[in-house]
């Protein structure tokens, strides 16, 4: 065994090797045994010889064995042997909220042919990005002194920001109302109700202000009704796109430090400014692009029917600043279901606004990037809750016709969408 670092020749690894000034004696640390000493030249190869029950030995040339103690005795044990690594310390949480997955991306280039890789938002208990809003919007109150333990968390939600309030209400003991409308898939009322939520599905659209409006009048009424009913505003909640300044930005520009363009899908915004505020202000070389959905009114585009949650709004979202984007892109839902078939193809069942800011994303790139240019998005959820949906034939027979289907069996067949300047903003 050569005097160095790292893992030695009879196995264990050597954590510390230290020399005294003149070079003669040498003191090995194998990790997780005891320290050794034997006197030899300098550039003197020495062996480690195992000898059972964890015990080690170091050994000169001339047969000298270094001087060592028996290894530590722990909990009543010898340590455990000495090849195997150190075991990475173990996650222990008290509370779902308290477990996030940061770093974790999926290099999208055998499916889009781009560089673009993609941040899995939804490995989480609540299964979506929408945790980090949930909690750091129920911490604010609480630091803000808005919650009692007989509060009545309120809030309006398409379906994923319900389940995380619902899951963290539970967690932190308060009674949750969810308000939503008949685009929620039954799963995700099933697992809000689940948590001890109530939901409330609005069906009939405010005739000014459609689904969403008649969404939040429902709510406001509710908040008059009862004076312990406090309603967090995702909508305009800083601390919303407060939590992807702090967490997802920093994290995307530490995994991938060559992003040169990131693309986020747009709802509420609160994903979108986080990250676009960050950025502007950290890594003003990085483009920021917004992608959202044909029929969503967010960046002026005529309201029209969609069928798909997650993206899209039918009022300008209270929180975007347009001045931090620098392009937008407009997918139509059938690219949407499209994509989610492709990427299902390659096995990762992603949610339907995956499929859009995937779409979208490579939709801009084959139009103003370099095969080489390094793009990064967000998949804000996973697959599970769109069965019914976005992967049911039938359902997108009903919804979209056969312009929904992949027309060819496997996606490496099955090109990038053509590129539709229309769409683009510029
Ligand atoms: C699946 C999915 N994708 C994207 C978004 C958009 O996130 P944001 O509201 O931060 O714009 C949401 C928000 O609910 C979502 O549920």
């Amino acid at each position: 065994m050569s005097l160095t670092e790292g893992p030695c020749e009879g196995g264990g690894i050597v954590s510390e090797v230290d020399r005294d000034d003149s070079g003669v004696t040498t003191r090995i640390q194998l990790h997780g045994l005891d320290a050794q000493t034997v006197a030899v030249a300098p550039g003197t190869t020495v062996r480690v010889s195992y000898v059972g029950d964890g015990r080690a030995t170091l050994v000169a040339p001339d047969g000298r064995a270094g001087r060592h103690a028996a290894p530590p005795v722990r909990d009543g044990r010898r340590p455990g042997p000495p090849s195997a690594p150190p075991a990475p310390a173990p996650t222990i949480v008290s509370s779902p909220q308290q477990f996030n997955t940061h770093d974790l991306f999926v290099d999208m280039r055998s499916i889009v042919d781009q560089k673009l890789f993609c941040k899995v938002e939804g490995m989480n208990f609540a299964g979506s990005v929408k945790l980090k809003a949930a909690a750091a919007m129920v911490e604010a109150a609480e630091t803000a002194g808005q919650l009692n333990p007989w509060s009545i968390i309120v809030e309006s939600s398409s379906g994923n920001l319900g389940v995380a309030l619902a899951m963290v209400s539970a967690n932190r003991g308060y009674r949750f109302i969810c308000v939503t409308d008949d685009r929620c898939n039954p799963q995700t009322r099933r697992l809000m109700e689940t948590y001890g939520a109530e939901v409330h599905v609005i069906s009939v659209p405010n005739p000014k202000t459609g689904l969403l409006g008649a969404r939040l009048d429902h709510l406001k009424a509710l908040c008059d009704r009862d004076p312990d009913t406090v309603w967090l505003n995702q909508y305009e909640n800083p601390a919303n796109a407060g939590a992807h300044y702090a967490q997802t930005a920093p994290s995307i520009a530490r995994a991938i430090p060559g992003i040169e363009v990131l693309f986020v899908g747009a709802g509420t915004t609160g994903t979108l400014m986080g990250n676009a505020r960050w950025f502007k202000q950290h890594r003003p070389d990085v483009k920021v692009v917004a992608i959202d959905v044909e029929g969503s009114v967010s960046f002026g585009g005529p309201a029209a029917p969609r069928h798909i949650p997650g993206l899209g709004m039918g009022m300008v979202p209270p929180a975007l600043d347009r001045t931090l984007v620098d392009d937008v892109v407009i997918v139509p839902e059938t690219e949407t279901v499209r994509m989610c078939q492709r990427l299902a193809m390659r096995g990762f069942l992603f949610g339907g606004s995956t499929g859009t800011v995937v779409a979208g994303a490579a939709r801009w790139l084959a139009r103003h990037a370099h095969p080489t240019t390094t793009a990064v998005t967000l998949a804000p959820d996973q697959g599970e809750r769109y069965l019914d949906t976005v992967y049911s034939p039938g359902w997108r027979e009903e919804h979209f016709g056969t312009a929904g289907n992949l027309t060819r069996p496997h996606p490496l067949s099955d090109p990038a969408p053509a590129v539709d300047p229309s769409t683009t903003k510029e």
